[in-house]
């Protein structure tokens, strides 16, 4: 079958048609993928940002249609529509059962069981999954059944990009009715948490993105300003009189913005940060800001989300025509176009480029 392999970092995926797969274990499940969002957390596996062992199937938001189940999986049966979770949700482990699955303790257990063989030996999937493939083989504890009447490309959206967004909002700031927020880069991500602070009732949603199309694009989906980083502290003393924003999330993963994240809330206010920085980057606080600005900063793994509860909200807020999801596929690609997305990505051109696999 084929799949995009990132052999070595920093060079293109290759697409290769001979990719086999794993056995079907205990507990593991066979998914043909129909639908992959491209997310930037690819990206960052391919240059380094991400710790990523090679080679390794990339693609980590998809979603598809249940083949076959091994022993012992009892909840999901072939022909059930499936997202793909990158962080499983075992509901055994301790931060699974005090209500926090985004955290579960068997996430690096997937994240380092090969599932994919490539000229005879086993390779894994990035996280785990690995849906820049037409087929894969992965644990029960990654999939989230879904109603099979959604379409797929709209299913695969929220198997990262929509509920780390939306979730990092609702879940993880907590966001609340009349509030003032502002949301650093507007990407699938960005896009996803200004969703997000525009259902959970914020008053202000201000998007700052360094490309002008993306400001356009904000507004559609519920940012009330929108700015480029240099006006962004006339905005902020605009709409928060000078006194900073009662929540700002970062969804780029850039030292500098997530430092000007955390100054961009007010005293008390929340700082959220979403973006996916560098092991070796640092930020630096000083010791008499901690305590005085009196502020939360929390980071966001997977927007704070509880996938099995929250993946099927998104979808009902979806169907109720809440949730914006159509617009957000900037482009419909094939997995040959791989390497031409994750270029697009980088020059801020699309929101989400998604793979069709049907
Ligand atoms: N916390 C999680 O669980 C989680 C999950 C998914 C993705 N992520 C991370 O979220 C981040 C965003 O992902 P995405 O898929 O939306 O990426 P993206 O590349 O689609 O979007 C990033 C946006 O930020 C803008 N940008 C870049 N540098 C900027 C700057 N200095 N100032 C202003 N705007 C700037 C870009 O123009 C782009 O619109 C990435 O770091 C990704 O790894 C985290
Ligand atoms: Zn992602
Ligand atoms: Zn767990």
């Amino acid at each position: 079958m084929k799949a995009a392999i990132l052999t070595a970092l920093n060079t293109d995926l290759e697409v290769r048609d001979d990719v086999g797969l794993g056995d079907l274990g205990p507990g593991d499940v066979h998914v043909k993928i129909i639908s992959s969002g491209v997310c930037h957390s690819d990206v960052s596996a391919q240059n380094g940002t991400i710790p990523c062992g090679t080679p390794c199937v990339l693609g980590h938001e998809g979603a598809g249609i249940v083949q076959e189940v091994g022993a012992g999986v009892a909840d999901i049966a072939a022909g059930d529509h499936v997202i793909l979770s990158f962080v499983p949700a075992c509901n055994q482990c301790g931060p699974c059962l005090r209500g926090q699955s985004y955290l579960c303790d068997q996430s690096m257990t997937v994240a380092m069981s090969p599932h994919f063989t490539l000229d005879g030996n086993p390779i894994g999937g990035f996280t785990g999954v690995g849906t820049f493939a037409e087929e894969l083989i992965i644990s029960e504890h990654c999939l989230v059944k879904v109603d099979n009447d959604i379409p797929l490309d709209i299913v695969s959206l929220v198997g990262c990009g929509v509920t780390t967004g939306v979730g990092a909002a609702i879940n993880t700031a907590e966001v609340t009715p009349g509030s003032s927020v502002v949301v650093f880069g507007c990407g699938g991500v960005g896009i996803s948490a200004i969703q997000g602070a525009r259902i959970a009732g914020a008053a202000e949603i201000l998007a700052v993105d360094m490309v002008e199309g993306k400001l356009e694009q904000a507004k559609h989906f519920g940012a009330t300003h929108v700015c480029t980083p240099d006006a962004f502290e006339q905005m902020k003393g605009e709409i928060t009189a000078n006194q900073g924003f009662d929540y700002a999330l970062e969804c780029i993963g850039n030292p500098v913005t997530i430092r000007a994240t955390f100054d961009a809330a007010r005293r008390g206010g929340t700082a959220v940060i979403v973006g996916v920085g560098r092991m070796d980057q640092k930020i630096e606080f000083t010791a008499f800001e901690l305590f005085y600005m009196d502020k939360i900063l929390r980071g966001s793994m997977y927007g704070s989300s509880n996938v099995r509860t929250f993946m099927p909200k998104l979808l009902r807020l979806w169907k109720a025509g809440k949730l914006d999801l159509e617009s957000m596929i900037s482009r419909r690609i094939q997995l040959e176009d791989i390497n031409d997305a994750f270029q697009a990505m980088q020059d801020g051109k699309v929101i989400r480029s998604v793979i069709d696999f049907s």
